[in-house]
């Protein structure tokens, strides 16, 4: 099997099941796909389909089932079938989320947030391990959306990431809006996050949708909600400029997940991401940026 595992440049979008057999037929331009593995597990057709895509694009496989913040642990079971999946894709990134999804063997169907505590850390750190020698490959640990912390906690997201990152060697994955909205829910400032997390730790930045709610706990304020069910909103795509300018030029991802648009459209958000891109690695960019 010849290798794809080279890694893109330039804005990619995520491949979810509405579009594969139109991807496959018509081979759109874009540099590059992510896919979450649990869609194609159960699915041997669109897995076909996605085998023939593989040829012509890199694949980056986002898992969404695999929870290393479970206190029971890895699942086994699924993390050998991710595996199979990953040996057939052979992808450019492997990554996952900083949260917990599972408990009791039952599966979730939210990523849930973990106390950032040194017993969270081990844990996290170990689970990270196992992952990495099973898969053979360094992981992307994605940053979370946050909407609530917890008293228990000891350290600041970062310090937990920039840990978790020394301990075992894993990468970062940074979702731009993922600190954006984490940053308005928790009231923070997200450009101070975004300078926080270690540049040579970023492999992948996400761009993705997201919903405004009442805040039912403080009447008349908005909470931010991670729908991946739309475009990218606007101060998020200042908040990328920022990223792209001290991570580089990294690759990213259009995330959409809920209400998917035509591939037209994700198309479109990524071409968006890449224009964006290049006037913040313009030279007269970074020199108003040093000003
Ligand atoms: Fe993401």
């Amino acid at each position: 099997m010849s290798s794809n595992r080279w890694v893109p440049i330039g804005a990619g979008v995520g491949l979810r099941l509405p579009h594969i057999a139109e991807v496959a037929a018509t081979r759109p331009s874009v540099p590059w796909l992510e896919i979450h593995p649990e869609n194609f597990l159960a699915n041997p057709h669109a897995t076909e389909l996605l085998l023939e895509v593989r040829r012509d694009y890199p694949i980056s496989v986002h898992t969404v089932g695999v929870s290393v913040g479970s206190v029971g642990g890895i699942d086994h079971v699924h993390l050998q079938r991710v595996r199979t999946l990953v040996d057939m894709v052979d992808p450019v990134f492997v990554s996952g989320h900083l949260a917990w999804s599972t408990h009791d063997g039952e599966y979730l169907n939210d990523l849930l947030p973990l106390p950032y505590d040194e017993e969270t850390l081990r844990l996290v750190a170990a689970h990270i391990d196992e992952v990495q020698d099973s898969l053979g490959r360094p992981y992307l640990l994605e940053n979370p959306s946050s909407y609530l912390g917890f008293d228990t906690s000891t350290m600041s997201e970062l310090d937990f990431l920039r840990e978790v990152v020394r301990r075992t060697g894993c990468r970062l994955l940074c979702d731009v809006s993922n600190v954006y909205l984490s940053a308005h829910n928790m009231g923070y400032d997200p450009y101070w996050y975004i300078d926080g997390l270690p540049i040579g730790a970023v492999g992948e930045l996400h761009l993705g949708g997201f919903t405004p709610e009442e805040d039912e706990a403080e009447p008349g304020a908005q909470i931010l909600i991670d729908t991946h069910a739309g475009r990218i909103a606007e101060p998020v795509w200042e908040l990328y400029a920022r990223a792209v300018r001290r991570f580089g030029a990294k690759p990213t991802l259009i995330e959409w997940d809920n209400d998917i648009p035509s591939f037209a459209v994700l198309l479109a958000e990524a071409r968006r991401a890449d224009e964006i891109a290049g006037r913040a690695l313009a030279p007269e960019s970074r020199c108003a940026v040093a000003g």
